[in-house]
């Protein structure tokens, strides 16, 4: 009677799937070794310098930039679905004040689950209808969060305006500046899509088993809470602020280091070159820094990628889109435990375009393990165990 399993070895475990390919897709395409983005066949870059979040989400779900009748179409028709059903918004009072935004925002998508009236319509038709709900909701239920917790009362969008001053507007109710207004706008951008990262596939696994995009969401903002992936940008800025000082950074990070911590923002399963992203959001990090006043957050970081990223160098670790991208929301007036939102808002684009491909051509997404228990134990009935 053996006490191990003695099924027959299957392939070899591959840790955390890396580099396993399970699936075809023309969304997003990632040259982690050149350091380039791609949406559906435009370079990031260029996105990033001159599309709207807007375009972009066009883009990733129609497979091809806008025309201005359709962009005009899909701004309206975001902005009109910027506004939450009185039912969420009277459960969104009711939760804790305290209550982790990234809770709030699975809370929130349930409860639409709930009202939306194509929620388990699973036609094309209706999933493209759910992806623009979802990514205007997204924004309302994080800017009206923040304000119910601060005791205001959410405001509605400023209509013909962008989605990217939209949710500035509705985050702090004034008018906002216009180069933070670029800077989130280019934010978005780059946060849209990334491939078959944790949170996509998480999505992408939801909905293999034909379950509707609202629990697939749910899944996703579940798992890009996590400080190893979407958490990273907030964990960033608390580790900028435990440095304190940028004469701190080196002598933190060899006491850091010493202790064998991971540098939040540091380092990609994909990458081994700087994040692509990174690139642009550091640019838009000093360049806040300096309109505002407020430098040392973008001289800190600059100072520990400096005196990090030589030590690692060897192992491919380079700054992700987290780490500048926490600095230049904080200069924004952003709160910390806003920027994973940020980050889900604009993701949803991104999920919600897997998820219509994943339900185009669907099989039940369930891989295997290799057994190491024990197997054929006898049953003991308890006055016999110790
Ligand atoms: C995002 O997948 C995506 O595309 C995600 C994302 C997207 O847009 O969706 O790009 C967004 O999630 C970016 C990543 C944000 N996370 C962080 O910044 C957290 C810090 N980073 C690490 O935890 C890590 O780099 C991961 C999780 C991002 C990637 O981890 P891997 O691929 O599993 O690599 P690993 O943990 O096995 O590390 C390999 C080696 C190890 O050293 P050895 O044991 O071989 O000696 O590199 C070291 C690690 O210790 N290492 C780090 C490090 N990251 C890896 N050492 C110090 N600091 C780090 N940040």
């Amino acid at each position: 009677m053996s006490d191990k399993a003695d099924a027959p070895k299957k392939s070899q475990v591959v840790s955390g799937l890396q580099d396993i390919v399970i699936t075809q897709q023309d969304i997003c395409y990632i040259d982690g070794e050149k350091g380039r983005v791609i949406y559906r066949g435009y370079d990031i870059a260029d996105l990033a310098h001159n599309a709207t979040f807007e375009e972009v989400c066009y883009l990733l779900w129609h497979g091809d930039l806008p025309n201005q009748t359709q962009l005009d179409e899909l701004r309206e028709q975001l902005t009109a679905a910027m506004m939450l059903p009185s039912e969420l918004l009277l459960i969104l009072r009711a939760l804790p004040t305290n209550a982790e935004p990234m809770r709030v925002l699975e809370t929130g998508v349930a409860v639409l689950g709930m009202i939306d009236p194509e929620a388990n319509d699973d036609a094309h038709a209706s999933d493209m209808l759910k992806a623009l709900r979802l990514t205007a909701q997204l924004t309302c239920i994080t800017t009206a969060w923040h304000r119910i917790r601060e005791g205001k009362y959410p405001i509605l969008p400023v209509p013909e305006k962008t989605f990217a001053y939209n949710f500035l507007y509705m985050l702090f109710g004034e008018a906002p500046d216009a180069y933070a207004v670029d800077t989130l706008n280019v934010a978005l951008i780059l946060h849209a899509d990334h491939e078959l990262n944790a949170s996509t596939f998480a999505a992408r696994v939801t909905a293999a088993t034909l379950s509707d995009m609202h629990s697939a969401v749910i899944s996703a903002i579940g798992t890009l809470k996590g400080p190893l992936h979407g958490g990273a940008n907030q964990a960033v800025m608390e580790m900028l602020e435990e440095i304190g000082t940028p004469e701190n950074v080196e002598p933190w990070l060899e006491d850091f280091l010493a202790q064998k911590k991971k540098v939040m923002g540091f380092g990609h399963r994909v990458y081994r070159t700087k994040d692509p992203r990174a690139v642009v959001l550091e640019e838009m990090s000093e360049e806040l820094g300096k309109r505002s006043g407020q430098t040392k957050w973008y001289e800190m970081s600059r100072r520990l990628e400096t005196a990090f990223q030589p030590k690692v160098a060897a192992k491919g670790i380079y700054p992700n889109v987290d780490f500048y991208s926490a600095s230049a929301y904080h200069v924004m007036g952003i709160p910390h435990d806003l920027f994973t939102p940020i980050f889900a808002c604009s993701r949803i684009a991104g999920w919600s375009a897997h998820l219509l491909e994943q339900y185009a051509d669907n099989r039940l997404i369930r891989p295997t393990s290799e057994y190491t228990g024990a197997t054929d134990l006898v049953w003991k009935p308890i006055e016999e165990r110790s």
